[in-house]
């Protein structure tokens, strides 16, 4: 498969090589579809088109997709009106891949009332982006590359990073867990695990690029299924963690109902493990949880919630939530204010439950109407708002260990900017020996609303 795709990269290049042709990509979702954009940007550099930021000047212009909630419709059709208005000045390419292109009601919609579109891809054809390109562009064909099973895991695709010291790395694809709202599960297929081989492979390469911190991603990381010797994602991140020169290690996201003991123990063993932990919770209420297919209750999560904190000193925790879910009573909403108060969470990215064609819960007829659901999401923005302050002022007089330093701060030259170990931004004065890249223990001096500061020790 990979000679496939380096034999038509190749052919694009060489058609192409001495005509300067750029390429802009606008991505719509979550992590793991920036994981996919930095590889299509990858992919796009070897064929030697180079980036732009700007998509009036581009040549090839890429859509990411996501689909998880309603509104990226919209915001997808409004692009590519622009780009129809662009392609009757300019010879350009307009390629759409990504979750929203295995939607079949997407899919057709764009076929039917966007023929104009040069190339449609989804999530499980990707590496086959340069042969396409190669025909769109030499063969002047329109290309339609779906596919509807799960893809194979393809392994070998070129990465260009957004960033020197910080990479995310993908460990499974796909989502097993039909939570009653969810997209997910229909458009990414089932859970696929990389080896871990190829897992430490790309990490051991991007420690000796220089990277100090790494992502690990995956719609359900703890389910990680590994080989005979690194066997579930707890022996995963003790291997990573031993990877010399990588400082910081993270992973988004875990689902409660799969935290086992031995995750909890790598944390608490090992410092290179972030501070903070992702554990969407979606909802405080157990009847509400049920329905969501969630498979854990409120007392569940909040008992996995402080056996970590017992367990491990300093740990934070941020969450997901959905407000509105179909048949959700005011009771049901306040216990999700009741969790919110109890875990203190460090950051919760909050979404008005969006009705998902092909979900369980689409058809449920208990749908909350709108203004219900945006008073609900403004009273737990205040709660959490409300709780800000507080929450930062506990920062002052700590020891913030193995804060990497991330760049100057946009206002102050004499200041770097990093983040604490628990996501925190933090301003520091430099010193002589501090550069750009390297991982620093910081005293905290000051508490902001969005940011802390602090001096180097
Ligand atoms: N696999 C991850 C989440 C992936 S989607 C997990 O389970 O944690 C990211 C978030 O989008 C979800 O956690 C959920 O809070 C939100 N989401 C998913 N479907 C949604 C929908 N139909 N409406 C509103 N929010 C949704
Ligand atoms: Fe969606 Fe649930 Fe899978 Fe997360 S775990 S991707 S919310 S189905
Ligand atoms: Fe991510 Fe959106 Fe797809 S959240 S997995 S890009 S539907």
């Amino acid at each position: 498969m990979q000679e496939i795709q380096e034999r038509f990269v190749g052919l694009v290049r060489e058609k192409i090589d001495n005509k300067n042709l750029k390429y802009n990509i606008l991505t719509m979702g979550c992590q793991l579809n920036e994981n996919d954009s930095e590889k299509i940007s990858g992919m796009l550099e070897k064929m030697s088109f180079a980036e732009t930021d700007n998509f009036e000047e581009a040549d090839l212009i890429i859509f990411n997709t996501c689909c998880v909630r309603e509104n990226a419709e919209e915001k997808l059709f409004g692009k590519i009106g622009e780009i129809k208005k662009l392609k009757e000045k300019k010879n350009v390419i307009l390629a759409i891949g990504g979750c929203m292109m295995q939607e079949e009601i997407m899919l057709d919609k764009i076929k039917k009332s966007y023929p104009f579109v040069d190339i449609i891809f989804g999530t499980h054809t990707m590496q086959n982006l340069p042969e396409n390109i190669y025909k769109a562009i030499i063969k002047q064909e329109k290309v339609r590359d779906i596919l509807d099973i799960d893809g194979e895991i393809y392994e070998g695709i070129p990465i260009k990073r957004n960033s020197k010291f910080k990479a995310s790395v993908t460990i499974m694809y796909g989502c097993n867990n039909f939570c009653s709202y969810c997209i997910v599960p229909y458009v990414r297929g089932r859970e696929r695990s990389r080896s871990p081989k190829k897992i430490l492979e790309e990490i051991k390469k991007l420690s000796a690029d220089g990277y100090k911190e790494i992502t690990l991603l995956g719609q359900n990381v703890n389910s990680y299924v590994g080989d005979e010797e690194i066997k579930n994602f707890a022996d995963l991140l003790r291997e990573v963690c031993k990877i010399d020169g990588i400082e910081r290690v993270g992973f988004i996201s875990p689902h409660p109902k799969d935290f086992t003991e031995d995750v909890i123990e790598e944390i608490k063993n090992n410092d290179k493990i972030t501070r903070i932990i992702h554990l969407p919770i979606q909802s405080g209420n157990s009847k509400v949880l049920k329905e969501m297919n969630r498979k854990y209750t409120k007392e569940q999560y909040l008992e996995l919630v402080e056996k970590m904190k017992k367990r491990i000193p300093n740990i934070v925790f941020s969450t997901d939530i959905i407000v509105g879910f179909p048949g959700e009573t005011d009771e049901e909403f306040e216990d999700t204010l009741d969790v919110v108060r109890k875990v203190n969470f460090e950051q919760i990215f909050m979404f008005i439950y969006s009705k998902r064609e092909g979900t369980v819960a689409e058809k449920r007829e208990d749908q909350i109407p709108e203004e219900v659901k945006h008073t609900r999401f403004d009273k737990l923005k205040e709660l959490y708002e409300s709780r800000v302050d507080e929450n930062n002022e506990k920062y002052i007089g700590t020891t913030q260990k193995r804060v990497l330093i991330e760049g100057e701060s946009k206002n102050n030259q004499d200041t770097f900017s990093g983040r604490t170990n628990t996501n925190k931004v933090v301003i520091f004065e430099k010193t002589e020996k501090s550069k750009i890249g390297d991982v620093v223990d910081i005293k905290i001096t000051e508490a902001h609303k969005w940011y802390l500061k602090g001096e180097i020790i």
